[in-house]
């Protein structure tokens, strides 16, 4: 076992009815749905076939945003499926690590610093800002995103958040600011991940992320708080993360805790730990290959597992070359990659 749970291992008598639908959805998506049917007398106990105790799922609050336009053609994906195949090496390399460990994760409070080349530098209460966003109405946004993984899968995900933009704009950033670099909350204790390097996947943590000022100010780059409806799960980045959804999924960093503009490119953990096969920009692009695999096509998760999953042709900026192309029109997108 990799971390010593402090929650209740599984069904108790005593759970909630959403509470309890929403963890038999998440079961489901896991493949361990059967084990609920025992009922609560074996509350606590799992059959040899599990892989492992199954943690009760961290609550999500209900947001109230506002609606991406009705004419959106993509299909999201079945939220078990976005809660429960996740990317999140501090909680462990296997897919479902990051829903078995992060469960317990401290939420309240966090704030996210914002420093470096700005005129005010200041921290954000992340919960008022949750909040404050849903009081004043419009500025908690939902938006459908494609999510395509370095890794060849891919997603549809009703995210809901801020634009990134927006809040940067109250730091005023300077002159100077021509780079971003997001920094994802280091604490070993929680984080079982940062404790070894074998759980961790080799990565030195913190995670580091980044994106130049303009990618970062571009409307389409949110900072995400929510998807389907409620805040974010421990396992896909709560409170806070970042989403730019032309560039490959590892740009999105999770749980930051702080923000500093600054004037050179800054170091970002992928590139870090192998150059030539994840570069500073990222941009999902079908003509540029991984060293390893074809960057052509992807698996479109939805039911089902991961290798019974449709493949479908990747688009150039994930399909958002439209939007985005622009921004990279003076440059060789094969050497920067
Ligand atoms: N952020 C941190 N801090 N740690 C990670 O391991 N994985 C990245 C990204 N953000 C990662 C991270 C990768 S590789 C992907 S594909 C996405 O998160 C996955 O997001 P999801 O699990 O919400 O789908």
């Amino acid at each position: 076992m990799l971390i010593k749970s402090k929650q209740p291992l599984l069904e108790s008598a005593t759970t909630p009815e959403n509470v309890y639908s929403e963890r038999r959805a998440i079961l489901k998506g896991l493949g361990l749905g059967g084990l609920l049917l025992a009922g609560p007398s074996r509350a606590g106990f799992f059959s040899k076939e599990a892989s492992g105790p199954v943690p009760a799922a961290a609550k999500r609050y209900p947001l109230s945003y506002q609606k991406a336009a009705s004419a959106s053609p993509l299909v999201p994906t079945p939220e078990n499926k976005i809660l429960t195949h996740n990317n999140f090496y501090e909680f462990g390399t296997g897919k479902t690590d990051p829903f078995k460990n992060s469960q317990g994760l401290r939420l309240e409070p966090w704030t996210l610093s914002v420093e470096g080349e700005v005129a005010k530098p200041g921290t954000l209460d992340v919960w008022e800002l949750i909040n404050g966003a849903q009081k004043q109405g419009a500025q908690l946004q939902e938006r459908i995103y494609r999510m395509r993984c370095v890794e060849a899968w891919s997603m549809v995900i009703p995210w809901i958040g801020i634009e990134l933009g927006q809040i940067l704009k109250q730091f005023e950033p300077t002159s100077k600011a021509k780079y971003l670099a997001f920094e994802t909350l280091y604490d070993p204790q929680q984080m079982p991940g940062q404790q070894s390097r074998r759980i961790g996947g080799g990565i030195d943590y913190p995670y580091v992320e980044g994106l130049r000022m303009d990618e970062a100010m571009h409307p389409l780059t949110i900072l995400s708080v929510g998807l389907y409806g409620k805040t974010l799960a421990p396992q896909n980045g709560a409170p806070i993360r970042l989403v730019v959804p032309w560039k490959y999924g590892f740009k999105g960093i999770k749980s930051i805790v702080k923000i500093r503009l600054v004037e050179k490119m800054p170091p970002t953990t992928w590139n870090i730990l192998a150059a030539k096969e994840y570069g500073f920009y990222a941009n999902v692009n079908p003509a540029v290959d991984h060293p390893r695999w074809s960057q052509g096509s992807e698996r479109a998760i939805t039911e089902g597992g991961l290798f019974s999953a449709k493949r479908q042709k990747t688009l150039p900026f994930n399909g958002y070359g439209d939007e985005v192309a622009g921004l990279y029109s003076a440059m060789n997108l094969k050497k920067w990659f």
